[in-house]
């Protein structure tokens, strides 16, 4: 029998998204109620190569559950990527008396939990990223708040859009994934959607499109794109170019990652905050918590991050019947 876990570390990793921090609450009051020590880990794997750690009190979370970010802060850590870096964080947590390691972030973050569990340290990972793309779980912290932001961005692009009678296209973040474009694009009435994980059609084909839009008599053509296919610009020119129909292009970029967390976030940042503690009391490690079918489950970091995301088809057969 080994001993139960008496003291565990939080961190957030990777981009940061909306509901982080009520993710970071959950794991802190769930953790002082089983009687355990938490300490606050900051700017993700940097904070735990620098030392730049502290013990949490209940005090501590409080007034954040509202708060877009992390209060923790984030960072991208190369170090972290090599063997020297991992041993060195393992090495920290010793130190610290961190036995157990809650990691909020998205898959990348999840490799580097995987090192530090192969080296003795209890890890559980929550998934946290507005771009719905770890391939476990059907749910990711973030993404609802994103969505929304995004929604209501288009909303007010589609008015200015149809005063000019204009083309707009729309470019939403997902850097692989096209999830915050699809759900944007169906919830936004887009006309046309541009995703990395699938060609849903040519360029000459969406030129067509606007063309029969026009003489349908619509009076705006809104085509969102994701991140990952990128060049709106361009795009935009050569609409303007080949229809003589004045088009813009808007980047909405990093706003879709602030903002305060929708009730959706903030509900599955507690549920699966909660139960990432629960696993560490069970003395389970390299467990990622997913959303999965309507529950909470949690599977091998490694097995996770083997699984393939398939982008939603009947989805996307929706969002061209009503365009
Ligand atoms: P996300 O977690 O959102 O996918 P990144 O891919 O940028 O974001 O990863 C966040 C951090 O996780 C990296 O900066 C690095 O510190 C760590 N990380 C990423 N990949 C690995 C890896 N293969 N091994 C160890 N740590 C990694
Ligand atoms: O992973 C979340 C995300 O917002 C992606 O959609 C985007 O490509 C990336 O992070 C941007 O990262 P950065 O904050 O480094 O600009």
């Amino acid at each position: 029998m080994t001993e139960p876990i008496k003291t565990i570390g939080v961190l957030t990793s990777g981009g940061d998204a909306p509901g982080m921090n009520a993710a970071i609450r959950a794991v802190v009051r769930t953790a002082l109620a089983k009687g355990l020590r938490v300490m606050g880990i900051r700017k993700g794997y940097n904070g735990l190569l620098t030392g730049d750690i502290y013990e949490m009190e209940r005090k501590d979370v409080s007034d954040i559950i509202q708060r877009g970010g992390t209060m923790l802060y984030t960072a991208r850590c190369p170090e972290f990527k090599e063997e020297e870096g991992q041993v060195r964080g393992a090495q920290m947590c010793k130190v610290f008396g961190i036995e157990g390691l809650v990691v909020i972030g998205g898959d990348g973050s999840f490799k580097g939990a995987e090192k530090l569990a192969g080296l003795g340290i209890n890890t559980i990972c929550v998934p946290g990223t507005i771009d719905l793309d770890i391939a476990c779980t059907d749910y990711t912290i973030g993404f609802d708040t994103a969505v929304n932001t995004a929604m209501d961005a288009i909303n007010k692009i589609r008015d200015t859009s149809t005063s000019h009678e204009r083309c707009s296209i729309v470019e939403v973040m997902g850097r692989d994934a096209g999830y915050i474009a699809l759900w944007s694009a169906i919830t936004s009435g887009a006309e046309e959607l541009i995703i990395p994980e699938k060609e849903l059609l040519s360029e000459e084909d969406l030129i067509r499109d606007i063309i029969q839009n026009r003489h349908k008599g619509k009076r705006h053509n809104l085509i969102i794109v994701a991140e990952g296919i990128g060049k709106s610009a361009e795009l935009a020119a050569k609409i303007e170019e080949v229809t003589g129909i004045e088009t813009r292009a808007t980047i909405l970029g990093h706003l879709q990652r602030g903002g305060s967390p929708t009730a959706l976030d903030r509900m599955h940042a507690a549920m699966m905050g909660s139960l990432a503690v629960q696993l560490l009391t069970e003395g389970k490690t390299n467990r990622v918590i997913a959303y999965k079918n309507g529950q909470y489950v949690d599977y091998d970091i490694n097995e996770a991050l083997q699984m393939k995301k398939t982008i939603d088809n009947k989805m996307i057969e929706v969002c061209t019947i009503l365009a």
